[in-house]
């Protein structure tokens, strides 16, 4: 049994995401973790809300309400939809949490004491009628190359020119309007990224096993131009971590706090202690998954995120870790993807653009999205939702494969041998043929779930869906019944473990519809199958069994073209 961490990348706090957001990284995440532990190994798979940051405290002054309240209420709301999605989090933390500002705090104040930390004073646009500093981004004007109106004060998006806010002509603050701005002189602490660039360069030019995605975003990073920065983990807000140099005050830094992406990746070892601290557990319960001196050395540690994510991952926090000098553990192997587009154009939270998690509950039930969305995982290029694959992908994979062999299996089981597994007959050559295909089949599919290929698994368990489809429609038991009632039994015995089986090895994929088959077959074993001959005697003859509830319904040309328009436009 091996040990196992898994992180997502955390979500914004600031809105419900989209199901291009999920997708690449929270839902690949928990088909993950769900088949570590099917496997039997010891997981801890671990995600939370990333709380802090300027468009937080903007989404709760739009809201109007505090941000902290603001902020609870969206974790709530973030944590109900994981669960309607039933993503397996063993705990879904708080980037907020006591435990993450001590952390952090205790990282910046390992830092500075290895010489990693600058102090430096720059000049920053200051708002007097909003009383703050305002980030680049939000201060618009006038471009001074192409003359746009709305340009921000990091970039013209007519023209793409990089801007620094103090080119923009007429600037204005983007949050209240107002032209009342100055610039003045701040402080603010820098982590010296550069003093770190060949070790972190030695640490990726080992990992010849990870994707391409992740590594070639990384080494353009270290490499392209003036190569990897040194970087600032402050700013000049209300809301986040508390500049403190471990328990102690930071002379110089009062009022300010840590950058979000400084704070957002240390959540993901604050929220295992979050996770002890709700079970009630002691210290090293959290540290033996994340210090190498308390047992966390032999634990293999996976992260997931879509391609945006990968240069905080890759040199960021890995520059934290490495610069504390303490031994906490290093990320094993990165899982990035690419983007899920929506119908012909891109899935936008700011515009609204495409389906949202709680929408996307609101029509189906979640099995139906977990299918169409990993095994249409965007791994090797960007992918795209369109509502006629994923209609013709549910009607074919999971109605007319899965579920029609389940159904037809256990009416026609009912209807002519009762409520139970049917005795009588061997099995013959043909189910003798299934077993090796399956047992092709099955080493397959747990070599491509092992090593984290998505859409190479879903593919893979389609195939063994059909495998077995194809053996009942060849073998017949509503024919072979009227001449040889035996033999026909012996088919049915057969069809009862492969429901079984099938419960078994997609549930993480299907959980819901997984659990409904292991109900029908009357079984709560969920061993791995080692052996496909054991796994389909398992339920012996006389064993009993219901007919489910239709497991999955097809959706309709009607539905399809009302869901179509329903989520065209702009969601408010
Ligand atoms: O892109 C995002 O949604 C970020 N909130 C991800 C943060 S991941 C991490 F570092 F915690
Ligand atoms: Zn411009």
């Amino acid at each position: 049994m091996a040990r196992i961490l898994i992180t997502s990348a955390i979500p914004y706090i600031n809105g419900i995401k989209h199901l291009g957001n999920l997708v690449g990284s929270q839902l690949p995440a928990d088909l993950f973790a769900r088949y570590c532990r099917a496997r039997g190994h010891e997981v801890m798979f671990i995600c939370a809300t990333d709380e802090h940051g300027t468009p937080a405290e903007l989404a709760a002054a739009k809201a109007g309400v505090p941000v902290e309240e603001f902020c609870t209420d969206m974790h709530k709301v973030q944590s109900d939809i994981a669960a309607g999605f039933r993503l397996s989090f063993d705990h879904f933390g708080r980037s907020s949490s006591q435990r993450n500002h001590r952390l952090t705090q205790h990282f910046a104040g390992a830092l500075d004491r290895a010489g990693l930390i600058a102090e430096v004073s720059e000049k920053q646009v200051f708002s007097i009628d909003d009383n703050r500093f305002l980030p680049d981004r939000y201060i618009t004007g006038t471009c001074p190359n192409c003359g746009y109106t709305s340009a921000r004060g990091d970039q013209c998006e007519n023209c793409t020119k990089q801007l620094d806010p103090t080119d923009l002509i007429n600037p204005r603050s983007s949050i209240s309007g107002s032209t009342n701005l100055e610039v003045r002189e701040t402080k603010h602490l820098y982590l010296k990224q550069r003093a770190l660039r060949e070790r972190l360069q030695a640490w990726i030019d080992s990992k010849t096993d990870w994707p391409i995605l992740t590594t070639s975003i990384a080494k353009k990073w270290l490499n392209d131009g003036d190569g990897l920065q040194d970087r600032g983990i402050t700013r000049d807000l209300y809301w986040g971590v508390p500049v403190r140099k471990g328990d102690q005050p930071w002379p110089g830094m009062e009022g300010k706090v840590f950058y979000v992406w400084f704070d957002a990746p240390i959540e993901y070892i604050a929220c295992t202690a979050e996770w002890a601290d709700a079970h009630g557990l002691p210290d090293t319960a959290w540290q033996r998954w994340w210090r190498t001196d308390k047992g966390a050395d032999d634990v293999t540690y996976y992260q997931f995120m879509g391609k945006d994510n990968v240069p905080f991952h890759t040199l960021s926090f890995p520059a934290t870790i490495m610069g504390s000098g303490e031994p906490w553990k290093l990320v094993d192997y990165i899982k990035s993807f690419n983007y899920l587009n929506y119908d012909g154009g891109q899935f936008s939270t700011s515009q609204g653009r495409g389906i949202f998690m709680d929408q996307a509950l609101q029509v189906l039930p979640p099995d139906y999205w977990r299918w169409w969305l990993l095994s249409h995982a965007p791994e090797s290029s960007d992918a795209e939702f369109t509502w006629e694959n994923f209609q013709a992908s549910v009607n074919k994979d999971l109605a007319d494969v899965l579920g029609n062999l389940v159904s037809r299996v256990t009416k026609f089981a009912t209807s002519k041998f009762g409520d139970t597994i049917p005795a009588g007959g061997t099995p013959g050559p043909r189910e003798a043929q299934l077993i090796t295909d399956l047992t092709t089949q099955l080493r397959a599919y747990e070599a491509n779930m092992a090593a984290m290929e998505v859409r190479k698994s879903a593919a893979d368990l389609r195939a063994i869906w059909v495998a077995g489809n194809e053996y009942l429609q060849a073998a017949a038991p509503w024919t072979v019944v009227k001449t040889n009632p035996d033999q026909a039994a012996a088919m049915i015995r057969l069809a009862m473990n492969l429901i079984r089986l099938y419960a078994i090895i997609s549930r993480p994929f299907i959980p819901d519809a997984a659990a409904a088959m292991m109900q029908a077959v009357g079984s709560d074993d969920w061993t791995w199958p080692e052996s496909l001959e054991s796994a389909l005697t398992f339920l012996p003859a006389g064993h009993p069994f219901s007919v489910p509830e239709n497991l999955f319904r097809k959706i309709t040309d009607e539905e399809r073209a009302d869901w179509q328009a329903r989520f065209a436009g702009i969601r408010t």
